[in-house]
């Protein structure tokens, strides 16, 4: 069987294990998180496993799916619809969190899009506002609103989702590399105004991921001849983006501040 097949059953039988509460080691216990994008790909991967690992979930996404999400965990989620590059949609969203959880320990701001591709002179100043105000200035609010109400609880943790496309140039996607570049020191300059007071800030950076953003709302499975070009020769599969999250989520990684790691089945490697 191809490996990206296997790996794709591996992701569904994850899945199954967190909606039944699988992987109760409680590292997120007594936290309480917002992860926008919830309703799809690695924001739903991602919801599904804090709340497996103790969290209270705040599901955020602008399709109307965050409340598929929040409805497979229960109680311990609630579904938010919010435009991340809207303020007053960020703003209500974090004073929503506090107001029904009581506190704000974790943000990830996931939520994000590609937009159109083509080469760089092809797009044009809608295109940029776009992908620009969705995946940077979509980070940059969620920093602004979440930060206080985690400096309010003595502190937190911050992951937003750049890309691999934004620790290298990627053809035909120059808004979108941009935008997620922006997001990594974004991270970084964050992280350096808020390291003593005990809010942590780090990015993880995809490699090509099947999700709905590479197509995965359209087919479950990766075809078998679409292959991406990466080392590992595989897709990324939701459940391994969310694994890294919640390693930065959690107290785990208590000494790191300030990074974006590749999780991208080597491809920034070569
Ligand atoms: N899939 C990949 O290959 C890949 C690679 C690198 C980075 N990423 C990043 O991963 C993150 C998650 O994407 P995914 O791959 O899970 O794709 P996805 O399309 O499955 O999920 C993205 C979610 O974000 C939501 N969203 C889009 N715009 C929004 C907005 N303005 N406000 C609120 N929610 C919004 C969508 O409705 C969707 O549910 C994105 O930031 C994306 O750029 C993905």
């Amino acid at each position: 069987m191809a490996s990206d097949a296997l790996a794709w059953q591996f992701h569904k039988i994850m899945e199954r294990w967190y909606a039944m509460g699988g992987s109760v080691s409680g590292r997120l216990a007594g936290k309480v998180a917002v992860i926008t994008g919830a309703g799809s790909g690695i924001g739903r991967a991602s919801a599904l496993l804090f709340a497996a690992e103790g969290a209270r979930v705040v599901c955020a996404d602008l399709s109307g799916h965050e409340k598929e999400t929040a409805a497979e965990i229960g109680d311990a989620a609630l579904a938010v619809h919010a435009d991340v590059a809207r303020a007053q949609d960020v703003s209500a969203m974090i004073d929503t969190a506090v107001a029904h959880f009581g506190r704000l320990d974790i943000l990830f701001n996931n939520a994000g899009l590609s937009g159109r591709r083509g080469p760089a002179a092809e797009r044009d100043e809608a295109d940029f506002d776009h992908v620009i105000g969705v995946n940077l200035k979509g980070a940059f609010l969620g920093m602004k609103y979440a930060i206080p109400a985690m400096l309010t609880g003595g502190g937190g943790s911050v992951i937003s989702t750049a890309s691999a496309a934004g620790l290298v140039g990627w053809k035909d996607l120059a808004l979108y590399s941009a935008a997620k570049g922006g997001v990594v020191q974004l991270t970084k300059s964050v992280a350096l105004d808020y390291a003593r007071q005990n809010i942590r800030v780090n990015a993880i950076c995809p490699g090509m991921t099947w999700t709905g953003l590479a197509g995965g709302n359209q087919s479950p499975t990766p075809p078998p001849d679409l292959i991406p070009p990466q080392p590992v020769h595989r897709w990324g599969m939701p459940h391994e983006l969310a694994a890294a999250a919640l390693f930065l989520a959690s107290d785990e990684s208590s000494f790191i501040t300030g990074t974006a790691i590749p999780v991208d089945g080597g491809y920034v490697a070569r």
